[in-house]
C-alpha cells in the first residue's frame, strides 16, 4: 500500500467514528481512499435481466415440504441467493433489529467509541471496513459495521451495546429457529437426512453484523461493499428498503429487489465446499447510494472466530466415482484466517481449497 494511502486509512481509524463521521462533518466529495481506481466503474449497472433472485413462500412449508425443498435446490444450485417470505420472523422483530442497529450507529459518538476495536477475539466489536490495512483491498467501502458473536455461546448481555441489546438477543433467536429449518431443507435437497447439516455443526456458530450505509455524496466512486462470497455455511440477511444489493449470476449483476419483510438466504464458500459445488457461494455486493442510510443485519452461520478443530471436506454421501471431491478438507479457523488476511480484494479463497 502506498504510504500517502496507509496514512490517509490510519487517520481514518484513529477517529473511531467511521464513514458516518466524515457525512456527519459534511463532506462533499468522497475522499481518496474510498475511491475506486479508475476504469473498475463502468459495470456497475445491473444488466438488464429478465431473471431475478427466486422468492420462496414458506406459509406452507408443513404441508407441501416437497414442493419448497425443490424450490431451494433450485436455487441454491443455479443462484445460491433466494428471498423467503413467511418465514415465520414476526415484522415487529425485524423492524426492532434495524432500529437496533440504526440507534448503535447513531448513538453518543463517546459511547460508539468506546465499542471500536480490530480486536476478533472481542465477543463485541464496531469499526469500519475490516481489511482496512490489508494491502491487497482496492479502496475502503462507504460503510460502518458492528459484529457481535451470539453461538455457540450466547453473550453475556452487558456485552452488547444497551442500543441494540434487547433486539439483538430476540433476533438473533429467531434466526436460529429459521436456520434450523434452512438446514434441514437443504439437507433434504441434497438427498441427505433431515438432520445431516445440522449434526456437522453448520449452525453451532452465529455472528451478527450490523451494517450501517451512510448516504454518499458521489455514489458512483465507490462501493458500500466490494465484491465478495460469504465465509459462511449459510447467511440470513435482512435489507431495508434502500437497495443496492447486487448478485453475480451467468456473468451480469442482478438487483436483489428490497421486498418487505423478506429475508435473503445466500449460501457461503463452506457450504458450496462440503457439497462439492453443488450447491454455491456466489459473489455479491453493494452499491454505494446517495440516499441513507441503508441498514443491514447479516447472521452468519459458521463458528469462525472460534478456535474449532473440527475438520471440514466434501460430504462423503455426495461423493463417487463420477463426482470425486473437489476440495482439501481444511478448518474454519484455517479457513477464516485466510479470508480475513486477504480482505474483500475481489478474488476468491474457496479456490485455494481446490485439490
Ligand atoms: C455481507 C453482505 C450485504 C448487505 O455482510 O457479507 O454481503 O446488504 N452484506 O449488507
Ligand atoms: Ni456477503
Amino acid at each position: 500500500m502506498e504510504i500517502d494511502s496507509y496514512n490517509e486509512r490510519k487517520a481514518f481509524d484513529e477517529t473511531k467514528a467511521g464513514v458516518k463521521g466524515l457525512v456527519d462533518a459534511h463532506i462533499t466529495e468522497v475522499p481518496p481512499i474510498f475511491r475506486l481506481p479508475q476504469g473498475t466503474l463502468s459495470n456497475k449497472k445491473p444488466s438488464v435481466s429478465t431473471s431475478a433472485i427466486p422468492i420462496i413462500d414458506f406459509a406452507d412449508v408443513d404441508v407441501s415440504r416437497e414442493g419448497i425443498v425443490e424450490k431451494v435446490k433450485d436455487a441454491a444450485e443455479k443462484w445460491g441467493f433466494f428471498q423467503v417470505i413467511n418465514h415465520g420472523i414476526p415484522l415487529s422483530v425485524l423492524e426492532e433489529i434495524q432500529g437496533g442497529v440504526r440507534r448503535f450507529h447513531e448513538q453518543d459518538l463517546q459511547v460508539k467509541k468506546s465499542y471500536f476495536t480490530r480486536d476478533l477475539s472481542k465477543t463485541f466489536l464496531y469499526n469500519s471496513n475490516f481489511d482496512l490495512f490489508n494491502s491487497s483491498s482496492l479502496c475502503v467501502n462507504w460503510r460502518d459495521t458492528f459484529v457481535c458473536c451470539m453461538a455457540p455461546d450466547p453473550p453475556n448481555p452487558e456485552v452488547i451495546p444497551l442500543a441494540c441489546r434487547d433486539a439483538m438477543i430476540e433476533y438473533s433467536k429467531h434466526v436460529m429457529s429459521l436456520g434450523g429449518l434452512l438446514f434441514e431443507l437443504l439437507s433434504e435437497a441434497l438427498g441427505l437426512h433431515s438432520e445431516m447439516l445440522k449434526s456437522m455443526d453448520c449452525m453451532k456458530g452465529l455472528n451478527m453484523v450490523g451494517h450501517y450505509y451512510p448516504p454518499c455524496p458521489q455514489p458512483d466512486l465507490t462501493f458500500g461493499t466490494s465484491k465478495h462470497s460469504d465465509s459462511s455455511f449459510i447467511t440470513i440477511l435482512l435489507q431495508d428498503q434502500i437497495g443496492g444489493l447486487q448478485v453475480l449470476h451467468q456473468d451480469s449483476w442482478v438487483d436483489v429487489s428490497p421486498i418487505p419483510g423478506a429475508l435473503v438466504i445466500n449460501i457461503g464458500d463452506f457450504l458450496q465446499l462440503v457439497t462439492n459445488d453443488k450447491f454455491i457461494s456466489v459473489e455479491h455486493r453493494v452499491l454505494a447510494n446517495i440516499a441513507g442510510p441503508r441498514i443491514s443485519v447479516a447472521g452468519f452461520f459458521s463458528t469462525n472466530m472460534l478456535p474449532n478443530s473440527t475438520v471440514y471436506g466434501p460430504i462423503k454421501e455426495l461423493l463417487s466415482e463420477e463426482n470425486p471431491p473437489k476440495y482439501k478438507d481444511f478448518t474454519l479457523e484455517e479457513y477464516t484466517k485466510g479470508y480475513f488476511d486477504k480482505g474483500l480484494d475481489g478474488t476468491s479463497h474457496l479456490s485455494k481449497f481446490k485439490m
